[in-house]
């Protein structure tokens, strides 16, 4: 989702900007902006499309000048026009803003300023923000305050970032619920909205908080608190870990690497943590709350997407394995829902990026409950990783593709060991979970030796308008995740639904033209899911099974995929992978963009 850059210093603001906006372009956009103030005043480039061809607009004729703001923008409010892009500059161009987020109350700005004679060129709500700060610094005759009164006055969740041209070599920047990162370096100062692009320059950073803005200028960082107006001393933390910027390789998507990478996934999630010998989980990340988590009787996990996925299996796992009652919620959702949660329940958000807009939120409204936050990320340092008291990160290492595969992969490991370390010993699956939680490397590579045999079934399927995905108990969020993996990348309509469900609703859709991928895997529930698949067959669905030997789904299933066996409670990690590839090259055969999927960001920073 949107990006935001800033440099200020003695060196040639273009060349971070660029290099910026390139590391955070993963996170998906559609159109790209900068402005840098030189000698000969500001000049503002803005394009519809990559950072790669501002680059190239921009060979033999740079923007010069040594401070300068940058952005990626992925619609909200306007489409996708040049015009929409950011920065956007108030009438005079004398100031130039980018924003992440969404300002609520920017209709009621901007009929204000309208009827001042204001004109707005886009149609965006940020463009109401350098004209409110024209405004303002017309009555107040300071930059600083024009940039905070203004800011004061904006409602949403937001981050911003200003440059003017009465205020050289000065940064101005406030946050509500959007990241943001000033980086310090020697002489020089950095800003992004998040510490990816800033750590090849330095380290030293300060992170800004909601209701917080700054003024940034090479050398000085004075942080404000936009309630009151007042300074915050704070000192910079040196961030101990390194960019993790992914790169391609050999492989033609990130997409596929990433799915390829699964087998490491797992490694780095076990790592230091799986003790076989011992039969013992340790998480160093919950030690600090491990008296706390004593008294937990509940717990709510809260994500979206994916992640809501991997959190469904959780819920069974922890459900089955420590005992403990868990429900998982849409974190849109469990902001808005007036439930009573008592002090002895655990929120655990679970977050790819760290910085989910939706589940940021659910964990800021259960701020003031006293209950414990805990965290399942993967980007370290994030937002979500340094707002929850304890957490387990899962050790991905960088996903670049906006469809999330290793990452439900990490978040399933990382689940698991946190069933098992609340279980401490009392469950009877413990020590067989321990064991096979080792073994699934090797198996998953077993299943990525399986990828022609995947291309062909993608091939032979992926000319169909609708899909639909079941599975059972530990396989029923695979079935889910399965459809959003085939929607999101192929653009095919794909349902998952519970093999259990399909009589009340969904058999009314089976004819030959809908087929039914079926996880048809070894386990309690399995005599069940034949029926399943007999009863679309009746009706005359394709179906293409996954399972564990041919024989089970003879003369039932058009296709089968035989994937190698492990115990139910870890059958999402190995399912997943085939439905993983499935989408990839059913993608691929329908000529999508498999990265960087149609309408889709990889951090979705706006509620
Ligand atoms: C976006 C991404 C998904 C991801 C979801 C949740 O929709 O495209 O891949 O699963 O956000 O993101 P998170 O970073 O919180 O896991």
């Amino acid at each position: 989702m949107c990006g935001i850059v800033g440099y200020i210093g003695p060196k040639q603001a273009q060349d971070f900007l660029l290099e910026g906006l390139a590391t955070l372009e993963y996170r998906g956009y559609d159109s790209t902006g900068m402005v840098v103030i030189g000698e000969q005043g500001p000049r503002l480039v803005r394009s519809v499309g990559r950072v790669e061809s501002v680059k190239r607009d921009l060979e033999g004729d740079p923007l010069v000048g040594s401070y300068g703001i940058g952005h990626t923008r992925w619609a909200t409010h306007g489409a996708p026009l040049e015009r929409n892009a950011h920065p956007h500059p108030d009438t005079n161009r004398e100031f130039f803003v980018v924003h992440n987020g969404i300002i609520e109350n920017y209709q009621v700005i901007k009929a204000d300023l309208q009827k001042n004679g204001v004109q707005f060129i886009s149609d965006t709500d940020t463009e109401v923000i350098p004209h409110l700060i024209a405004a303002e610094y017309r009555r107040l005759g300071n930059v600083t305050e024009a940039f905070l009164s203004a800011v004061q006055q904006l409602h949403g969740a937001f981050s911003i970032v200003m440059v003017s041209t009465f205020a050289p070599d000065t940064l101005f920047a406030a946050r509500l619920s959007s990241p943001l990162v000033i980086g310090i370096g020697d002489g020089e100062s950095f800003i992004a909205s998040d510490p990816t692009p800033i750590m090849e320059h330095t380290k030293k950073v300060i992170f800004l908080n909601d209701f917080e803005a700054a003024v940034i200028t090479p050398s000085e960082h004075v942080i404000i608190n936009l309630k009151d107006s007042s300074t915050i001393e704070r000192l910079p933390q040196v961030l101990d870990y390194d960019p993790d910027v992914a790169v391609l390789g050999d492989y033609p998507h990130f997409m596929l690497k990433e799915i390829e990478e699964a087998p490491q996934t797992v490694r780095s999630a076990l790592l230091g943590r799986l003790r076989t010998e011992q039969n013992l989980v340790k998480l160093g990340g919950l030690d600090l709350v491990e008296e706390q988590l004593r008294y937990i009787d509940r717990i709510v996990i809260v994500s979206c997407g994916t992640s809501y996925y991997a959190s469904m299996v959780g819920e069974y796992l922890i459900e089955e394995i420590a005992g403990i009652p868990v429900e998982v919620q849409l974190a849109s959702e469990f902001k808005y829902r007036n439930e009573p949660l008592s002090r002895s329940t655990a929120i655990i958000a679970v977050s790819q990026s760290g910085e989910t807009a939706d589940t940021i939120a659910a964990l800021n409204k259960v701020a003031g409950y006293g209950v414990l936050r805990l965290g399942v990320v993967n980007a370290v340092g994030s937002t979500i990783a340094r707002m929850t008291d304890a957490g387990v990160y899962c050790h991905a290492g960088a996903e670049q593709s906006v469809a999330s595969t290793k990452a439900f992969v990490a978040q399933v490991s990382v689940l698991a060991l946190i069933a098992l370390n609340l279980a401490k010993n009392a469950s009877p699956l413990y020590e067989e979970l321990i064991k096979e939680l080792d073994n699934l490397p090797a198996k998953i590579e077993k299943i990525l030796a399986q990828k022609q045999e995947i291309e062909a079934l993608a091939k032979k399927y992926a000319h169909h308008r609708d899909f639909l995905f079941i599975g059972r108990r530990y396989l029923y969020p695979v079935a889910l995740e399965g459809a959003l993996k085939l929607k999101e990348l192929s653009y095919i309509h794909a349902e998952g639904y519970a093999g259990g469900e399909m009589k009340h609703g969904p058999l009314a859709m089976i004819d030959e033209n809908f087929p039914t991928l079926a996880l048809a895997l070894d386990g309690e529930l399995f005599e069940k899911t034949i029926s399943n698949i007999q009863e679309i067959k009746a009706r005359g669905g394709p179906v293409l099974a996954i399972c564990n030997t041919t024989e089970q789904l003879e003369g039932i299933a058009d296709d089968v995929l035989v994937i190698p066996r492990t115990i139910e409670q870890l059958q999402p990690i190995l399912a997943a992978i085939p439905l993983q590839l499935f989408s990839y090259y059913a993608a691929i055969e329908l000529g999508r963009n498999v990265d960087r999927p149609r309408n889709l960001a990889k951090s979705v920073t706006v509620e």
